[in-house]
């Protein structure tokens, strides 16, 4: 292995510029060459890539969004597409690929090793947490920190007025972002997708911290609950309780900017620096993660497929704590 190509993908998530940091120093501390791939699968068809030094590394570990840019790419899902794109790195001798991204990005990059045979390591970037494999995936501990300090902020003024404040908070298909922020805030109700609540429970949740003399009340919400669009949900529950003033917020792509916090900026560099070390190794096919403080290995189709469940000690802490 001589020469190696970074990238990320996929929604950008907070800690991508500390890993690939990590990825083009490791690569370089081994002797590699190191190029940078820009806008994801959709850069690596059209050819946009750079040799990277460490040099070019400096002043981006603080920095939130990704230096090497990302995109969603429709024409890596094509055959052609990816011919084009194993085209791009036969000519540039490029030997291994390390991928940082979510479950699109990782789906892309076993379909891709299949057909070419051809080396990927992946990194778990996505501020979802939603990768099986890992306790943690980069961006996710920012993006619960963002939240948080945008819910402390409503707290203020729904305190202030004595409102029901409904804020949403991102995670199509995950809960893992809305349960923290809740717990991390102390809300009266979270609303995720693993655990369907209906519209009578969250009545129910309501009326009893009402019957406490709650005069706010905080209902943190995924974006893929299972309640269905979020003023929606804000409406009925108005017409069960028409004393109350009702505030819908959603915090959204706030929660994937800014600088990565420390935990984040720590993870990115050990994953990114592990990446290169894996593919020296001769590993492929696997996702790096975090497992109990230990750098793990899962394979693609595991990190893929398999479900992260939310942990049932967290549900129960949620429940307990706002009654
Ligand atoms: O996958 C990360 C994520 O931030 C999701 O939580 C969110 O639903 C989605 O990306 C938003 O994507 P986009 O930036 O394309 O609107």
């Amino acid at each position: 292995m001589k020469k190696i190509a970074v990238f990320s993908s996929g929604g950008d998530a907070p800690g991508m510029n500390a890993a690939i940091r990590a990825v083009v120093r490791t690569a370089n501390h081994h002797d590699l060459e190191v190029y940078g791939i820009y806008r994801g699968y959709q850069g690596l068809i059209e050819g946009d890539i750079k040799k990277l030094t460490n040099k070019d590394m400096a002043n981006i570990i603080h920095r939130g969004g990704t230096v090497l840019k990302t995109a969603r790419s429709k024409e890596f899902m094509t055959v052609e597409g990816r011919r084009k794109a194993h085209s791009v790195l036969e000519a540039y001798g490029i030997d291994g690929l390390i991928a940082i991204g979510g479950n699109g990005t990782l789906t892309g990059a076993k379909v891709f090793m299949e057909e070419y045979d051809f080396p990927i390591v992946g990194l778990p970037g996505t501020i979802d947490n939603d990768l099986y494999g890992t306790d943690l995936t980069i961006g996710f501990d920012t993006a619960v920190n963002t939240a948080i300090e945008a819910v402390d902020k409503i707290r203020d003024t729904a305190d202030s007025h004595n409102r029901i404040f409904f804020i949403e908070v991102m995670g199509r298909h995950a809960g893992f972002i809305a349960l923290n922020t809740g717990i991390g805030s102390g809300a009266s109700d979270i609303l995720i997708p693993e655990e369907m609540e209906t519209m009578d429970e969250l009545i129910s949740a309501l009326s009893t911290v009402k019957s406490r003399r709650k005069l706010f009340n905080l209902v943190i919400v995924a974006e893929g609950s299972g309640l269905g669009d979020i003023q929606e949900v804000a409406k009925q529950v108005q017409e069960k309780f028409p004393e109350r003033e009702i505030r819908v917020a959603i915090i959204g792509h706030l929660q994937r900017g800014g600088s990565p916090t420390a935990i984040d900026r720590v993870l990115s560099s050990r994953l990114g620096y592990a990446a290169v070390n894996a593919m020296c190794d001769g590993k492929k096919g696997v996702m790096l993660g975090i497992k109990n403080g230990e750098i793990s290995e899962v394979p693609f189709e595991d990190a893929i497929h398999k479900q992260k469940r939310v942990r049932a000690d967290l549900l129960q802490v949620a429940k307990v704590l706002a009654s």
